[in-house]
């Protein structure tokens, strides 16, 4: 178990990846803010079979932070996170400050209009302009075959299929299943905020989307189970709860009183200072006499 090259500035990082490239080793990039957990390790272990070499990058960018956010105290633990790597099969960990990805006179903002506009977009307008400006500079920065970014947030997942689509940027984006603590709560570096008495309620949230699933895949509508699973965030002590919407699973639109097709169910809310996000696929329900 080797620990991975820490590389700073994107000089050397490109230096290392035109090594690679004349081998001929195939690249894969999983782009992080650190605090790693084991949802992000499953991510590097993903790429790893979908490539030679691994990157990992660690950057807390404070463009997707507006400036009421936890920049300053989102956790952080550079040689942790570098042992957690080694033993995931990370080759490289690419940690820039950020005067490295902004220098001074830094203009350039990359926005990804549609599928960004709402829900997260609507709760954080300032959000996935800066996770697209800076995956797009990570992906220009390695120039990797594959790049994997976890199902967790879902909605940022689509939002870089869109980017990577839009700016012909020639990266296969792979989607990496959410990690779930033994009782259901998706894992995040955000879960590290909880007190006990929030731990133990923030594991209702994937309890209560299970149930929604359920009644979605049975038939329900849509608007009567969003309600409903609001009221069980509620009753559980989240607060405020910013959404719980059922969606389009490939574009996030709007779907009719029932589930016709691949969706979403996807829900945001407030324990105290932490906010949680999760989400589960919505199977369409099978057409009467077709379900044999
Ligand atoms: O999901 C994250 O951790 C971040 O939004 C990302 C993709 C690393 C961009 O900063």
């Amino acid at each position: 178990m080797r620990e991975p090259i820490i590389v700073r500035s994107i000089a050397d990082l490109r230096a290392v990846i035109n090594v690679w490239r004349r081998e001929g080793r195939r690249i894969g990039l999983v782009p992080t803010m650190g605090a790693l957990h084991e949802g992000h390790l499953s991510l590097v272990r993903l790429a790893r079979t979908h490539s030679d070499r691994v990157i990992a990058s660690l950057f807390v960018n404070p463009k997707q932070f507006a400036a009421h956010e936890d920049l300053d105290r989102y956790p952080r633990d550079e040689a942790g996170d570098a042992a957690k790597l080694a033993s995931a099969g990370c080759d490289l960990l690419f940690a820039p400050q950020p005067a490295e990805m902004y220098p001074a006179g830094f203009a350039t903002a990359v926005s990804v209009s549609g599928v960004s506009d709402d829900l997260e977009g609507a709760m954080r307008p300032h959000f996935f302009g800066g996770v697209a400006t800076v995956v797009a500079k990570l992906l220009l920065q390695c120039l990797p075959d594959t790049a994997v970014f976890g199902e967790k947030d879902y909605q940022q997942l689509l939002v870089i299929r869109r980017l990577v689509r839009d700016l012909d940027i020639p990266v296969a984006i792979i989607a990496g299943p959410t990690v779930r603590e033994p009782d259901g709560l998706a894992m995040s570096s955000r879960n590290a905020y909880l007190s006990p008495s929030e731990r133990s309620a923030a594991a209702r949230m994937n309890v209560i989307l299970k149930r929604a699933v359920a009644d979605l895949e049975r038939g329900g509508e849509i608007a009567a189970i969003e309600h409903a699973a609001k009221l069980a965030l509620d009753e559980a002590g989240f607060d405020p709860i910013d959404y719980v919407a059922v969606r389009d699973a490939e574009d996030l639109s709007a779907l009719g009183a029932r589930v016709d097709r691949p969706a979403r169910i996807l829900a945001a809310a407030w324990l105290g200072a932490t906010r949680l996000i999760d989400n589960f696929p919505v199977l369409k329900r099978p057409a009467p006499g077709n379900d044999a």
